[in-house]
C-alpha cells in the first residue's frame, strides 16, 4: 500500500504537521486493527523540503502521441516523486492557509499533479484513489465560510474530484500561531482566546484527523 501525506506547510512541529501526525497515527492504527500484513508505505513529504516550480505550460503533458504525453518532463524534485503519486493508493495534501488560499508551495505542487493528467473537454488520465484535503487557518470557523467556501476549499475540491474522484475535506479554525504571542506584533487575536482554543479545540481537531486517518484506510482496504 502507498499512502502519502503532503506537508504544504514550511513549519514541521506545528498545526498542520501535527494534524498530519495524527491522521498518519489513526492509518497506522487502523491497519494494525484490520491485520494488514502486506507492504505498507506510508510517507510524509514535506513540500519545502523539495526543489521545484509550477507548471511551465510547456504542454508536453498534451502533445498527441508525444513522449511525454499524460506526464512531466520537468527535471527537478518532482520528476520522480509525481509517477509514485499518481499510481499510488492515496494522497493526502494539507495546507496553512496564506492569504486566502494554500501556501504558494502547495498551489505549485498541485499544478504538477494535476495538469498532467488534465484533459480538456474530458476525464481526467489519473486514477481514481482515496484523497483528503485539509486545512489549517488562524480566522475561525464563520469567517472561513465566508471568505474560502466557494473560493478556496470548494474550488480546489473540485479539481481533486475530477482527478481522482470524492474527496474528504477537513479545516482546522483558529490555530495558535506562536510559541508565544507577547514577542511578536499582533493587533487582531487575542492570545488568551487562541490558547483556549489550542486547549480545547485543537486536541478535538488531532482526535477528527486521527479518524480521519483511520476512514481513508477502510476506504482503501474496501474497495
Ligand atoms: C504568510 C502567511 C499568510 C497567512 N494568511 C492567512 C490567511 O489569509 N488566513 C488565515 O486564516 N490564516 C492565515 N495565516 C495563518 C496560518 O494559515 C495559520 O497560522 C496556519 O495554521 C499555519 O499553519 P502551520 O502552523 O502548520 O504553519 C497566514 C500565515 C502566514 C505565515
Amino acid at each position: 500500500m502507498d499512502f502519502y501525506v503532503i506537508n504544504g506547510s514550511p513549519r514541521k512541529k506545528y498545526n498542520t504537521s501535527k494534524i498530519l501526525d495524527a491522521l498518519v497515527e489513526g492509518a497506522y492504527d487502523e491497519l494494525e486493527d484490520r491485520q494488514y500484513d502486506d507492504d505498507i508505505n506510508i510517507e510524509i513529504i514535506d513540500l519545502y523540503d523539495l526543489d521545484y516550480k509550477g507548471c511551465k505550460s510547456c504542454f508536453h503533458c498534451k502533445k498527441i502521441d508525444g513522449k511525454f504525453y499524460g506526464q512531466c518532463p520537468i527535471k527537478d524534485d518532482l520528476l520522480e516523486l509525481l509517477p509514485k503519486l499518481w499510481a499510488s493508493d492515496a494522497i493526502v495534501m494539507a495546507s496553512p492557509i496564506y492569504f486566502g488560499n494554500v501556501t504558494g508551495q502547495m498551489r505549485s505542487f498541485l499544478e504538477r499533479l494535476i495538469f498532467p493528467k488534465y484533459v480538456y473537454g474530458a476525464n481526467s488520465l489519473a486514477e481514481e484513489k482515496t484523497t483528503a484535503c485539509i486545512y489549517t487557518m488562524n480566522v475561525d470557523e464563520d469567517t472561513a465560510e465566508k471568505l474560502y467556501s466557494e473560493s478556496v476549499f470548494n474550488l480546489l475540491e473540485r479539481f481533486i474530484e475530477y482527478s481522482f474522484g470524492k474527496t474528504h475535506s477537513l479545516k482546522v479554525y483558529d490555530t495558535y500561531q506562536f510559541k508565544d504571542y507577547s514577542l511578536y506584533e499582533n493587533y487582531m487575536f487575542d492570545e488568551e482566546a487562541k490558547r483556549k482554543t489550542r486547549d480545547e479545540q485543537f486536541p478535538k481537531d488531532l482526535e477528527e484527523a486521527y479518524m480521519l486517518g483511520k476512514t481513508l484506510i477502510n476506504e482503501i482496504l474496501d474497495k
